[in-house]
């Protein structure tokens, strides 16, 4: 896979710190992420959309379909794949594939493709090489514990399931694309449920929180509240890093 470079290249320049931000599935992550890294004028980097788009791509492919996929097939499907993030938008190979990554078909197939070790060391490379130049705001399940452990500040996100149930719910509303077929809340929550079980039991990457990454529990919080207590710790940590750094 290949990213667009002006998302690796933007800043490397100043002194800045990386936010790294992970937790269950639903969890408010992608909301914050974006809206912190607004307010910081840093990078905001979604794992998740690399992760469902190389799953949007086995499935387009049908690859899917097969019972195995091999180490080269896996490869091949990552060799061809060029995601690019622009105003907020994802494109796969130019192609606009927003919505088309939040559609449940790719929600369900994701964690098995996420799963799988070329997939994750390939992400990973590519993730690191863009939050070299820090001042990024990164979200998914393994930033703070496996792609960024020294990252300045690590928040990890959650919230009670059906809470998360009913926000991915709304979330899929406008832009539901499955022949208008909107799940209930109650299969959202179940494939929710699923979803964190795959991914805090795989093997590589599993999803769970380090140690020193601040628990915020968003069940009883605004977005607002919640990406503000974000932002405040992410400038506290700048002022501490500005305070000790040489020539800050
Ligand atoms: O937005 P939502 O919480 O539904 O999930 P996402 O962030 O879009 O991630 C979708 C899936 O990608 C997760 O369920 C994981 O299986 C996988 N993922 C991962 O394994 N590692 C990451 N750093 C990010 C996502």
């Amino acid at each position: 896979m290949r990213l667009s470079q002006n998302v690796a290249d933007i800043g490397r320049e100043a002194k800045k710190i990386i936010v790294a931000i992970d937790g269950p599935a639903a969890s408010g992550k992608s909301t914050t992420a974006r809206r912190v890294a607004g307010k910081l004028g840093y990078v905001y980097i979604d794992t998740g959309a690399m992760y469902r788009s190389v799953t949007l791509r086995a499935l387009e492919s049908g690859m899917m379909d097969e019972l195995r996929l091999t180490p080269e097939k896996v490869r091949f499907l990552l060799e061809g794949i060029a995601v690019t993030f622009e105003a907020g938008r994802v494109f796969l190979d130019g192609r606009d594939v927003t919505s088309a990554i939040r559609e449940n078909r790719v929600s369900r197939h994701v964690s098995f493709i996420s799963s799988l070790k070329p997939v994750r060391d390939h992400l990973k490379a590519l993730q690191q090489e863009i939050g070299s130049g820090k001042g990024v705001v990164m979200d998914g399940r393994d930033i703070g514990t496996i792609v960024f452990p020294d990252a300045e500040l690590k928040i990890f996100l959650v919230a009670d399931v059906s809470e998360r149930a009913k926000r991915r719910h709304r979330e899929l509303l406008p832009g539901n694309r499955e022949g208008g077929l909107l799940p209930s809340i109650d299969e959202l929550k179940r494939e929710i449920e699923q979803r964190d079980r795959d991914d805090a039991v795989r093997a590589h990457a599993p999803l769970k929180k380090h140690p020193d990454a601040v628990e915020i529990d968003t069940s009883g919080l605004t977005i607002e509240e919640q990406v503000e207590c974000v932002y405040r710790l992410a400038m506290e940590k700048i002022a501490g890093t500005a305070e000790c750094g040489a020539g800050a």
